[in-house]
């Protein structure tokens, strides 16, 4: 028997048996007692597909446009922080993976490798700036500025994170960066997740984001984000539908519905449940994404016919990264590729446009 994974969850578990326990406790990790971690998942499967037959789907188009960038696929990569900890390549072996894919890829503040290597590396690439607000605004503004200037293509401003949610078994391992490593976009020690001091008993992210995440960050900061860049700025963390309003009062660009996979506040609704009323609430008026628990083609075709624009996934590409480092994660983006496709086909669905609320029904709507 072929031990070729075919599916995204035997890429999860054969990382798990890859990496050292602390660093797969911290990449699987959600807040808490991991309810959300679970519904993320959960959610999706309350939804059932209706397809349409007979509609001609020997071609099937699934290209679109996220913040006016051509992508092959609605499926994008989501910022997870730290991916040297993966594979010794990272970051690096994302960024090409997904210009291989021509896909767009978000890089987190907190990655292994810089802002300026990542697009150096992967010319072409359609690249996403993850942005944290630091207490130091200057710093803050650094970031920006020098995504702009290495020719990033957009700014996602994390919103829900003042504080970093309880990740238990980062606290049981005191996690932090393995010392050959750190957060590559800063200077100092401090900044770069790697003091030598130490973090005492908690998880040392966790003391990190207290000591340097600005947890005052309000609304009107959306706005000077949006005075000192002319990129457009999308919300990342909005689960509610007048966050969403607010959002487009502050002129942001996009939205992305997530709860930054369940790691945060526990106990919030699944992505997949909370895209509807955002989608409502926003009219059109901004392009609106989501991420949390895509795992398959046709999680990826569920959110599309809920509103989405395109989806974000994270835990699956370090998955991969882990496995076999680039050509990983490209297998990986081919896997979800390749189900997409089979299950807009099977939907009836030639093009994304095709894609609509009739191909969706509520599980329990069905066993009436
Ligand atoms: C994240 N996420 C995240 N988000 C962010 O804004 N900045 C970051 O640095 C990180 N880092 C990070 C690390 C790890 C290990 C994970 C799993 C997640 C959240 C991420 O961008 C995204 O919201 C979720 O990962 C999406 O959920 P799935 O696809 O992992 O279920």
């Amino acid at each position: 028997m072929s031990d070729k994974p075919v599916c995204v969850s035997d890429f999860e578990h054969r990382a798990k048996r890859i990496l050292p326990k602390a660093i797969f406790d911290y990449y699987f990790s959600g807040a808490d007692q991991q309810e959300s971690l679970a519904e993320n998942i959960a959610a999706f499967k309350r939804w059932r597909l209706l397809p349409r037959v007979l509609k001609d789907v020997s071609q099937v188009d699934m290209s679109t446009t996220v913040l006016g960038q051509s992508v092959s696929m609605p499926v994008c990569v989501a910022p997870t922080a730290m991916q040297r900890m993966a594979h010794p390549e990272g970051e690096i072996a994302t960024a090409k993976a997904c210009v291989s894919a021509a896909t767009g890829m978000m890089l987190s503040s907190w990655a292994t490798s810089t802002i300026e290597e990542v697009a150096e590396a992967a010319p072409g690439g359609v690249h996403w700036m993850q942005l944290y607000i630091y207490k130091d605004r200057a710093l803050t503004q650094s970031l920006v500025r020098r995504a702009e200037e290495a020719g990033y293509k957009g700014i996602f401003v994390t919103v829900d994170t003042p504080y970093l949610g309880k990740r238990r078994d980062d606290v049981r391992n005191r996690f932090k960066l393995p010392s050959h490593l750190r957060m590559a976009n800063f200077e100092t020690p401090d900044l770069a997740f790697s003091s030598k001091e130490g973090y005492g008993e908690d998880s040392g992210l966790a003391v990190y984001v207290a000591q340097a995440i600005d947890p005052t960050l309000k609304w009107e900061d959306i706005a000077w984000l949006k005075r000192i860049t002319s990129l457009p700025v999308v919300v990342k963390g909005v689960l509610r539908a007048d966050d969403a309003r607010e959002a487009l009062k502050h002129g942001v660009d996009g939205i992305l519905v997530s709860n930054h996979g369940a790691r945060q506040l526990d106990c919030v609704p699944a992505t997949i449940d909370a895209l509807p009323e955002i989608v409502e609430a926003v009219g059109g008026r901004a392009e609106v994404y989501l991420d949390g628990g895509v795992r398959t083609g046709t999680d990826v075709l569920k959110a599309l016919a809920l509103g989405a624009k395109a989806v974000f996934i994270g835990r699956p590409i370090l998955w991969g990264l882990a496995c076999e480092g680039e050509e990983g994660v490209s297998d990986v983006l081919e896997l979800l590729r390749e189900e997409l496709h089979l299950s807009l086909a099977l939907t009836g669905c030639r093009s994304l446009e095709e894609i609509n609320r009739t191909i969706l029904r509520r599980s329990e709507q069905i066993s009436r």
